[in-house]
């Protein structure tokens, strides 16, 4: 079956859901998501969202720590026009009826996270992100333009390569008509045609073992762009969040936000000995990449699994009133972090590359768009500053629907577009060979391309990931596909990117660090 649109939005998280808000009044919109809309890492984020808004705080400094934590590789032009435009961001997720978190006085109640020289987090308690899903999930659903599809799988954007023409990355105008989208309903493959695309589907956590990311973040769209021979960069980067519950099994990890430690908590070993002072005068509040590693060396020198968050320090008032979420899931476990030591452990959190962008959040691809988490625009460079991502999704999807409405103007939908053609697919026999590869791919990355890396680990990984590569592409090839396969098939295009372009970098910069570079 064929849809037209003006406007395709792949993803229905901050940044999708953003743009198409913005979009649907010059046109038709399909937004499409792979499960239900609200099941993404947006609606999981907890600290908050990064944005100058008091007066003690201003654009020069929130500049400025953004390019210390990018550790020399942020573009200083887009952190600042980023920056410049938070304040006007947020004042717009204000007028839609986002809740922030106030004090008796009226003025936002900031919190301080990593990396922070000043107090500038906007927060709903430690939700953040579930009350900016609600409120513009609330406002698409409203809107009558906008058409909302639930479980739509996309498989793969759609180029001139489908029309017969050969692409390569050097292919100057590699031009998008759309995408092929799964309906989980019907179990078909539909095929999208639309004047413009926009790409939001979020993050790549699950390449990894232990994250913070929910299980649809599996790097999709920047698994497309790659296949589709688009330009993608900075993928060693991975943020790798220095607290999370150590609570084996459980998936995906429970985060405990770094406002806790900008709340005053502390970290120490299993022999209680607060180590921080050892690694950064920053202490506990130092960047993320620094904090990660210190634990990841502390547990290396004890041999422990993990090790303690004391949040002792903090009053049971503090940690009820700004941490409820997280005191309860502690409780829930059998800890009451306002009496014990919490258990915390680092899991990847997030990925600072992706399909690069300019300012306008046009890929290299024509018609094609990318924001949020799985763009590259060159705000976080070498390491995300904390909460720095929602507001660059806001402000990215705001250049992204000033840029497209212009385009879609003078565009046509191209309609020589072939349906997917299944003709020879069989059902795939058995699950296991897709679930037993996951968990590999996932080992792979977690034994070898974690936190600390060397260059036999990567070349180890390398050549295990090529195994699977080439069996899962065999699978691929012959089978009617699912969304187990897919996301397979793209979490190991993502293990790829991360381990090569993990071994181009002969420099240990932000979050990439290697034994073997000097
Ligand atoms: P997401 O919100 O992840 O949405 C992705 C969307 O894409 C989903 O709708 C999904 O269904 C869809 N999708 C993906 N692939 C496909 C496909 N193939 N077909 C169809 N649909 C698809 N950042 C901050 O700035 N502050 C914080 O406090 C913060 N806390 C965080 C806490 C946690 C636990 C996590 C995991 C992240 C946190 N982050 C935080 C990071 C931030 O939440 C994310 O970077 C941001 O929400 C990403 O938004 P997004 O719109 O790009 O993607
Ligand atoms: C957190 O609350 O610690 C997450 C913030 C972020 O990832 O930016």
């Amino acid at each position: 079956m064929k849809r037209v649109t003006d406007f395709l939005v792949i993803g229905t998280g901050i940044a999708g859901l953003s743009y198409a808000l913005k979009v649907a009044d010059y046109g038709g919109v399909l937004l499409v998501a792979k499960s239900l809309a609200d099941e993404g890492s947006t609606n999981y984020a907890q600290g908050g969202i990064a944005a100058v808004v008091d007066a003690l705080d201003s654009y020069e400094k929130h500049i400025k720590d953004t390019l210390i934590a990018g550790d020399g590789l942020c573009d200083e032009e887009v952190v600042r026009f980023t920056i410049e435009d938070s304040t006007e961001r947020i004042k717009e997720l204000v007028g839609y009826g986002a809740q922030f978190d106030r004090k008796r006085s009226g003025e936002f109640d900031l919190a301080r996270e990593g990396g922070h020289s000043e107090h500038r987090v906007l927060h709903h308690k430690d939700r953040t992100g579930q009350e900016i899903e609600r409120i513009l999930l609330e406002k698409v659903r409203q809107h009558p333009n906008i058409s909302l599809l639930e479980n739509h799988f996309a498989i793969d954007i759609i180029t001139q390569h489908h029309l017969g023409v050969e692409v390569n990355h050097r292919t100057p105008d590699i031009r998008c008509y759309g995408a092929y989208v799964l309906d989980l309903k019907e179990n078909r493959i539909d095929t999208f045609l639309a004047k413009t695309t926009m790409l939001a589907t979020g993050g790549n956590g699950n390449v990894y073992a232990t994250t913070t990311n929910p299980i649809v973040a599996t790097g999709d769209g920047v698994a497309m762009v790659h296949r589709a021979k688009g330009t993608v960069r900075n993928m060693e980067f991975i943020q790798f969040h220095p607290t999370s519950l150590y609570n084996p099994g459980e998936k995906p990890s429970f985060l405990i936000s770094e406002a806790v430690r900008g709340a005053g908590a502390r970290l120490c070993n299993l022999k209680t000995e607060y180590f921080m002072a050892k690694y950064d005068k920053r202490l506990e509040l130092a960047p993320r990449d620094i904090v990660a590693r210190a634990i990841d060396n502390e547990m290396k020198i004890t041999g422990d699994d993990h090790v303690y968050l004391d949040c002792r320090g903090i009053s049971k008032y503090t940690l009820l009133q700004h941490f409820p979420t997280i005191y309860a899931k502690c409780l829930s476990t059998g800890i009451d972090i306002s009496k014990e030591l919490l258990p915390v452990v680092p899991a990847a959190h997030y990925s600072c590359g992706g399909i690069v962008v300019d300012e306008n959040a046009c890929t290299s691809i024509e018609r094609l768009y990318a924001s949020g988490e799985c763009s590259c625009t060159g705000l976080h460079g070498a390491n995300r500053l904390a909460s720095n991502s929602l507001l660059e999704a806001l402000v990215f999807s705001h250049r992204a629907y000033l840029h497209a409405v212009e385009v879609v103007r003078d565009t046509e939908i191209c309609s020589d577009i072939p349906e997917w053609n299944s003709e020879g697919m069989v059902l795939n026999e058995e699950m296991i060979l897709i679930t037993q590869s996951l968990k590999e791919v996932q080992t792979i990355m977690s034994s070898y391309v974690g936190i600390v890396r060397s260059n036999l680990r990567l070349k180890r990984a390398f050549d295990r990931l090529a195994i699977i590569h080439r069996e899962t592409e065999a699978l691929y090839n012959r089978s009617v596909h699912s969304v187990a396969l897919a996301e397979l098939r793209n979490l190991i295009k993502i293990g790829y990117l991360i381990i090569t372009m993990s071994m181009e970098r002969r420099e240990n910069r932000g979050l990439h660090y290697n034994v073997d570079n000097r």
